[in-house]
């Protein structure tokens, strides 16, 4: 006879009506291949009278107390968002051995650390696949699949919305603003997009990530990060020229043993494995000498995607014993975070400048003086300006930004220079 697993979920509104339908299209398989039936036994919303199909108006409630208080409750779904209460709710239910899934990537990029331990505690198992990536099942390849492959670098195309947005930026030629707004008209950007485009959503997304690929703590606050806000369509552009796609990457690494994690728009060769993942796509790029590359690549958001991994992870969670080694996955190796300005890196220039003779000669000669030298130049005259957009060559990030400091200080030089990271190619972070 089946056992049943009393589900209880807190919100059910994009992700949770998501699972909600997998759960009753899949019942059947599920209890065929685990011997398990799940029950959905108590749903907390804000608003009662909301349309809910498929849903038993008799399960839902507004009191958390009817979840976090009922001894029969097996593992709790969180759907519902934001950092308190969430927070605290999941605290207590770990603690008291309550299993839980969790979508919410804010959360964990701020207090995964806190809530692991309870659920170590407590004996209890936390799950988060869907917090990254979606439908794309990162989280379980690092964990379980590359566990032992000391992995040295995590790069990640983690936001779908800006993908979509810089897509569509080089393929029409479309100024930022049309692109953003095209976006919002096909539901790929929220109302507000500013967790979205600004890199704040990338950067929770990344420190996830390399706390389980690197098995140590990196909290949001460890993650510098800038969006595609203030990106110009002519670096868009001038990229493509030549032989690069701009993305908005989340790159970390391992240096000297130290962890290294930024969110930043990047370029990557045209050839590169990332260059191709287009629209509002979400890939990650794996790298170790071990295994070499791994790239996975999927649909990164969406109730349906999101809610498959969530159901994924109540799945993972009923075919293992709770306190196995999958829970102590985030142990900390105490690795520290790398100095800022130490990670090597080919980089993107764009200086307008006065169109006189010799300032090509007089800007190499102020990178030359900082050591860093320069592999590629486009030069375009625009009546009394020029253009000067150079590829250097590999040089460490805090001497280059010394350099492009006191190319700024330079009489010739109009406006603030742009300076964009390049990635993967053998002038790149590998
Ligand atoms: N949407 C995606 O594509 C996606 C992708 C990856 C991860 N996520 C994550 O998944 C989580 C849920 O996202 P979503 O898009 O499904 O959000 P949503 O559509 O806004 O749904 C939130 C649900 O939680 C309920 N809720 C919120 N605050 C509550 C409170 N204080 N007390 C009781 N109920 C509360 C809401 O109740 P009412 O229905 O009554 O308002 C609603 O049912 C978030 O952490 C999000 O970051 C979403």
């Amino acid at each position: 006879m089946s056992h049943v697993v009393r589900i209880g979920m807190l919100g059910c509104g994009t992700v949770g009506q998501g699972v909600v339908g997998i759960l009753h299209e899949t019942a059947g398989t599920i209890e065929r291949a685990t011997g398990h039936r799940l029950e959905i036994a108590k749903v907390l919303v804000r608003d009662l009278q909301a349309d809910r199909p498929g849903l038993d108006r008799g399960v839902l409630t507004t009191d958390v107390e009817d979840i976090l208080g009922d001894d029969r409750i097996d593992i709790i779904i969180e759907v519902m968002g934001g950092v308190e209460p969430t927070r605290e709710w999941l605290l207590r239910a770990l603690g008291h051995g309550t299993s839980v899934v969790t979508a919410n990537k804010q959360l964990l990029a701020r207090h995964g650390p806190e809530l692991l331990a309870a659920a170590e505690e407590g004996g209890s198992e936390l799950r988060f696949e869907a917090s990254v990536c979606a439908a794309i099942p990162v989280i379980k390849v690092l964990r379980e699949a590359l566990l032992a492959a000391e992995i040295e670098s995590v790069m990640g195309i983690v936001n779908g919305t800006t993908n979509y947005i810089l897509s569509e930026m080089r393929r029409s030629g479309m100024s930022y603003g049309d692109a953003l707004r095209q976006a919002q008209d096909l539901g790929y950007a929220e109302a507000d997009p500013t967790e979205d485009v600004g890199g704040g959503d990338a950067a929770a997304k990344m420190a996830i990530l390399s706390s389980i690929a690197f098995h140590t703590r990196v909290l949001i606050d460890d993650v510098p990060y800038s969006g595609i806000d203030a990106l110009q369509s002519d670096d868009v552009d001038i990229a493509h020229e030549l032989g690069f796609v701009m993305k908005l990457l989340g790159i970390a690494r391992l240096v000297d043993g130290a962890v290294s994690v930024r969110v930043e728009p990047a370029l990557v060769p045209g050839d590169h494995p990332l260059a191709s993942v287009g629209g509002a796509d979400n890939a990650v790029l794996l790298e170790s000498s071990m295994v070499r590359q791994i790239m996975l690549e999927g649909p990164g958001a969406g109730g349906t995607e999101t809610a498959s991994a969530v159901v994924s992870d109540v799945l993972s969670i009923m075919g293992s014993r709770p306190g196995s080694f999958l829970a102590g996955a985030l142990a900390d190796a105490g690795r520290p975070m790398a100095p800022e300005g130490s990670l090597e890196s080919a980089f993107y220039v764009r200086l307008e400048v006065a169109d006189q003779p010799g300032v090509l000669a007089r800007v190499s000669s102020v990178l030359g003086e900082s050591d860093v030298s320069i592999l590629t130049v486009l030069q375009r005259g625009e009546g009394e300006s020029a253009r000067l957009v150079m590829i250097l060559h590999r040089a460490p990030e805090g001497r280059v930004r010394q350099a492009i400091g006191r190319l700024a200080d330079m009489p010739e030089v109009r406006e603030q220079p742009v300076l964009i990271t390049v990635v993967g190619s053998g002038e790149a972070p590998r």
